[in-house]
């Protein structure tokens, strides 16, 4: 009897084919699988408000009013989150317009997740560096009292903390590679203010924020309104205007008797934690095993910029060890592939503008074909269209190929050369095409999914009833949502195959409710939301 492996590399085209389709049926979400993670995301959204220690933490954020463009005055702000820590001073004119100045500071892993006074002293060192930047000092609202001569300061603090009042809240848990230490169940305000009284800086931190509730309020600011506030960046997560009388978990909290609407930090990247619901392939199992905080964080691990590119590169690894015989860049990797997050969201990005666009790289960019792409065409007869791409039972020779298609993936392989460390005869016509076929997988699944936390604000807010076929809008006002975040801003098609999904949620008058506006200035400069919340905090304090 032959060996299995034989067999199998008799029939090895096949197989590959079959393999590929496997992987790509594991990334598909269907309309009843989209239903399914919306029904039950509605389920965590009403546990979360209704008790305190749930998965989805839904934060009551005690911020009550939404700004409607009018405000004035001058502000400081401090946002942590992500790559980079942001201090910014921002002047709100009262007209929707604002000026911004900000500079941006490294945050090292070493910040990260070292010691929490380290990264707080780290902190209050960029305020001290940028005020003493600035050749004038900002004008400000001080108030009045002992702290009078400080300059207020908003925080944006991108983070699940659990908020007591507008300038009070405890950290519950660090995400998005954070981890650092001595920092979990305290006040972050508090610790930002230790870090500033050390130093005897004249700043005093009067509010804290997430960035979704910032991007909300800046949003409002600009546009004169907003409902909701979303985050598609390193991290994601959502925030929105809810009824007070819902959020059973303040109990005899005072809010509560003054009623009306508060805004909530639904901390949606911790939806299906248990993931009964989100359909995990192996590759999203090795990158939750692999992480810093395995089996947290479930849903933000399938949608956001910090974690995509790991899923892509797992699948790039299955690929290149697979068995007879590799499927991917001959069985080659490389330092950066086989390094943990070695492989950027912006390559995904990058590799579905090569595709999608067809100015990105003039052709002449392109590298030459490799030996393998030259020498199939003669004898494999007629061209073979982009659905072919992936026959493994065809060559993908360059000749087969209709011009656009041989450019677009000559660009693929030029962006995979120059970031993943290969030499350009590693990497085939072939090698392209499965490369941009498994980074649309990835963010494709994304952006559905980014759709289902989308639609479940729209019915929690009663703006739709029923979901899927059932959907019914109700009313003609705009669900206005500000975003921000690197996924939602620059990448191609992002929002559009979001809102294939919307359509098939909220159906397609749901769909076009929903007007989703960029929360932040035109030069692409964020954390000027926290400024907004500063603004709000020192005037409802007068
Ligand atoms: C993570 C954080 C959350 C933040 C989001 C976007 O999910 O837990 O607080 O809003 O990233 O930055």
């Amino acid at each position: 009897m032959a060996p299995l492996t034989a067999t199998f590399a008799d029939a090895w085209p096949d197989k590959v084919n079959a393999h590929l389709a496997d992987i790509g049926d594991m990334f598909q979400l269907g309309e009843d699988v989209l239903r399914n993670i919306t029904t039950r995301f509605l389920q965590e959204f009403n546990q979360g408000l209704s008790q305190y220690g749930q998965a989805m933490a839904m934060i009551p954020t005690f911020v009550t009013g939404v700004p409607d463009g009018t405000e004035t005055g001058t502000f400081l702000a401090l946002d942590l989150g992500g790559t980079n820590l942001r201090v910014c001073q921002v002047d709100l004119n009262g007209d929707q317009t604002f000026n911004l100045k900000q500079q941006k500071y490294k945050v090292s892993e070493q910040l990260k997740t070292g010691e929490a006074t380290a990264l707080f002293d780290y902190m209050a060192d960029s305020v001290d560096a940028f005020l003493t930047e600035q050749s004038s000092s900002p004008t400000v609202p001080t108030g009045s009292g002992p702290d009078s001569l400080s300059l207020p300061l908003g925080l944006t603090f991108s983070f699940p903390v659990e908020q007591t009042a507008l300038d009070k809240g405890l950290l519950l848990t660090w995400t998005k590679g954070f981890s650092a230490k001595n920092a979990i169940g305290k006040d972050i305000v508090g610790l930002l203010q230790n870090a500033f009284d050390k130093k005897h800086l004249h700043v005093k931190c009067v509010a804290l924020v997430n960035d979704t509730v910032g991007a909300l309020l800046s949003r409002a600011y600009t546009a004169g309104g907003a409902s909701c506030g979303a985050i598609f960046g390193t991290g994601t997560n959502g925030a929105y205007v809810e009824k007070v009388a819902n959020l059973a978990k303040l109990g005899n909290h005072p809010a509560v008797a003054r009623g009306g609407d508060m805004i909530v930090n639904t901390e949606w990247g911790g939806f299906d934690n248990s993931r009964v619901t989100l359909p995990s392939t192996p590759f999203d199992n090795k990158l939750d095993r692999e992480s810093i905080n395995p089996r947290f964080q479930a849903f933000e691990k399938f949608i956001s910029g910090m974690y995509l590119g790991e899923i892509t590169r797992n699948i790039f690894l299955s690929l290149i060890d697979a068995a007879p015989k590799p499927i991917l860049f001959g069985g080659k990797a490389t330092p950066q592939l086989n390094k943990h997050y070695g492989l950027d969201t912006e390559l995904l990005s990058l590799v579905e503008a090569a595709w999608e666009d067809e100015e990105h790289l003039a052709p002449s960019d392109a590298l030459p074909p490799t030996a393998t792409d030259k020498h199939t065409s003669e004898e494999d007869g007629g061209k073979i269209d982009d659905a072919q791409l992936l026959d493994f039972t065809q060559s993908l020779g360059a000749s087969r190929l209709q011009t656009a298609t041989l450019h677009r993936l000559q660009r693929i392989r030029t962006i995979v050369v120059k970031h993943l460390g290969y030499s350009p005869e590693d990497v085939s016509l072939r090698d392209a095409a499965l490369v941009r076929w498994a980074c649309a997988l990835v963010s494709r699944r994304a952006a559905r999914l980014s759709a289902t936390a989308v639609a479940t604000v729209a019915v929690q807010m009663g703006r739709v009833k029923g979901i899927g076929s059932d959907a019914q809008v109700q009313g003609s006002d705009p669900i206005a949502v500000g975003v921000d975040g690197s996924l939602i801003q620059f990448y191609p098609r992002f929002e559009e195959r979001m809102r294939e999904a919307l359509r098939v949620l909220i159906g397609e008058e749901g769909e076009k409710l929903v007007k989703i506006g960029l929360a932040k200035d035109g030069s692409g400069v964020g954390g000027t939301h926290t400024c907004s919340l500063s603004l709000h905090c020192a005037l409802s304090s007068q």
